[in-house]
């Protein structure tokens, strides 16, 4: 059944888990997510993004979505939008179905300018207002997500920031988040600690000047009753990069977000952990090599359900390794 994400994270920190939050866009992903929660009995949190809907079209992603809570009835699943650009977006996802909203207002709505504290402010309180009164919760942003290695929103692929940040701009601060917490009412609250979205992260294995892991007790105890949310999490597993390379893939050396380090965020308080690349380059990989092994195959659901397996795979550690299987 639907839920809120409120509830769902409300139920996480009662006992000490964290979920992992999985970008959605089609349908293997949607079919890989609820399979590895059904057999770890773990509760869904599925996200979109604005490129989601636009890939799927809002339609098919919400009767899709509609289809998994069918399917798998007793399972507690939150749909929620994935950086909200704007008021509009959020309450555009609000009509479509969504139980959840993020309304990014760390960036302007080009979702590329580093926004001023105030618009993020009044941003971000206007959705609470509009989200609250029927129901649906609100997840914040404060600080950008960037690499604390070389100034970058570490963006190849387009989701974030542009161009260089600040050092302080790449931290949350406590002190501001507890102001933000109290005059906007949002449920959920998104952390700048050094993670950055897509599959360039960090180019050595993440330590602590890097990936403020630290930061996240400190947030915490500023603003214990709102759940944290850590953004580019994906771990960026090394088998699946070598996978990709052995069938003609071309990626640079790069390195993720530790699962460990993700178990100390959450054991820190963080509640909602944010996978999307992780997913894709297990699909992709798991393609690649499919192509290549069945060169005389031409059934594109081969290649896809190798796909989804791999996906699955993804889901079912990270439901396991953040403490969440058995909860649903
Ligand atoms: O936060 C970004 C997510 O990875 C979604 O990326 O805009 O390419 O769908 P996307
Ligand atoms: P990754 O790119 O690390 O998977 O992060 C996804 C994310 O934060 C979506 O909001
Ligand atoms: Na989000
Ligand atoms: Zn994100």
């Amino acid at each position: 059944a639907f839920v809120s994400l409120r509830q769902l994270l409300d139920h996480a920190a009662e006992h000490a888990y964290g979920v992992p939050a999985f970008n959605i866009n089609n349908l293997e992903q949607i079919h890989a997510i609820m399979e590895a929660a059904e057999e770890t009995r773990s509760p869904v949190i599925l996200q979109a993004s604005a490129g989601a809907r636009k890939y799927a079209g809002e339609a098919y992603l919400r009767h899709m979505v509609l289809a998994a809570v069918e399917q798998h009835p007793d399972l507690p699943v939150v749909l929620h939008q994935d950086h909200g650009a704007s008021p509009a977006v959020c309450v555009q996802a609000i009509r479509s179905g969504f139980t959840s909203v993020m309304m990014d207002g760390s960036l302007r709505e080009d979702a590329k300018t580093p926004a001023s504290y105030d618009y993020n402010l009044e941003v971000t309180r206007r959705v609470c207002e509009m989200a609250h009164a029927v129901g649906v919760s609100v997840e914040g942003e404060l600080g950008c997500l960037g690499s604390l290695e070389t100034g970058q929103a570490g963006e190849e692929d387009g989701v974030g920031a542009e161009g260089t940040l600040s050092h302080d701009m790449m931290l949350t601060d406590p002190v501001q988040a507890r102001d933000f917490v109290a005059r906007t009412g949002v449920d959920a609250l998104a952390i700048a600690i050094g993670t950055s979205h897509g599959a360039y992260k960090f180019t050595r294995e993440p330590t602590g000047d890097i990936l403020a892991i630290d930061r996240i007790a400190e947030i915490h105890a500023a603003v214990p009753d709102t759940h944290l949310v850590m953004h580019g999490s994906s771990s960026v597993p090394q088998e699946w990069l070598a996978i990709i390379r052995e069938h003609g893939g071309d990626l640079k050396e790069t390195y993720g977000v530790p699962v460990e380090e993700i178990r100390r965020g959450i054991a820190h308080g963080v509640r909602k952990v944010n996978i999307d690349t992780d997913i894709r380059l297990a699909m992709t990989g798991a393609m690649r090599r499919a192509f290549a092994q069945e060169r005389s195959e031409f059934d594109p659901r081969k290649a896809l359900l190798a796909a989804k397996k791999a996906a699955r795979g993804i889901c079912r550690e990270r439901f396991e390794a953040f403490g969440c299987a058995g909860h649903a």
